[in-house]
């Protein structure tokens, strides 16, 4: 698999970072909107997105709202207004705050079976981007201090390559799987809904937002090891004629023996 070398910008700290990854998205928006008349982002849960939302909604950053369209990365399957919903957590920090239409929103399905509910959302997301040029604009993610991101963890089948990803590079966007259930989560709860490394992978921007001290070891491993995308799931996103930019606080890119100047 080639990789073209991610971006990586270090922040100060959680904070800063926050406003630069708002800041990104903003600015990817009114691209978007300028080039295609819409921006179609994916969202995600994690305390380093949380914050992130926050600044986005508190501050202007002139995105026109009525353009975008919000879809959802992965989702635990728990009700909406459930605490540990994902799409509870975005609505009360970004989406109650800022005017995108109701049907603009795209939660994962949560009450059905994950199966059923994984087949549903891949429908959905067919529905929403453009047959003809099938790409997210944004995909915002986390990583977990595993290397996990969106539900797609160690040892997961999604990361056999060429099998498991959602369909080997190649594959025609309307033969790939683009959504899938997770049943085992080490990461309580265990039942989740995730969108494909396919999916992401084919995404013209792919933004990872990572803080804390946590972390330290994930980044690492993530961007200066020759580990296998199995065991560091990260090292599966490597969007193919998109942008991959990690922004990272000081604090987990500290063990970084090459860190960006
Ligand atoms: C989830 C998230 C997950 C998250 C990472 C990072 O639903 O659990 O989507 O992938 O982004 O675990 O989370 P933190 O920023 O809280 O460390």
């Amino acid at each position: 698999m080639t990789h073209r070398a991610p971006e990586v910008w270090i922040g100060e700290d959680a904070g800063t970072l926050a406003r630069e990854g708002a800041r990104r998205i903003a600015e990817a928006a009114r691209r978007a909107i300028t080039a295609r008349g819409r921006f179609v982002i994916a969202l995600c849960g994690g305390n380093t997105p949380r914050r992130l939302y926050r600044v986005l909604a508190a501050e202007e950053h002139g995105v026109d709202w009525g353009r975008v369209v919000v879809l959802f990365g992965d989702e635990r399957m728990v009700p909406w207004d459930h605490p540990e919903s994902n799409f509870h957590m975005v609505r009360e920090t970004l989406l109650d705050h800022v005017p995108v239409p109701r049907q603009n929103i795209h939660p994962m399905p949560t009450d059905l079976t994950p199966r059923e509910a994984a087949a549903f959302y891949e429908r959905e997301i067919r529905e929403v981007l453009d047959p003809r040029d099938p790409r997210i604009d944004v995909v915002l993610l986390g990583m977990g201090p595993d290397g996990h991101t969106a539900s797609i963890f160690p040892g997961s089948p999604l990361l056999i390559e060429g099998e498991g990803e959602g369909g080997r590079r190649g594959t025609a966007f309307a033969q790939a799987t683009l959504c899938v259930a997770v049943t085992d989560a080490p990461k309580p709860p265990e039942r989740r809904l995730t969108m494909t490394p396919f999916l992401i992978n084919h995404a013209r921007q792919v933004l990872v937002v990572v803080a804390g001290e946590d972390k330290v070891a994930a980044v690492s491993a993530a961007l200066e090891s020759d580990a296998e995308p199995g065991e560091i799931p990260i090292r599966a996103i490597s969007p193919e004629g998109g942008i991959l930019t990690y922004l990272i606080d000081r604090r987990a890119a500290r063990a970084l023996t090459n860190p960006p100047r």
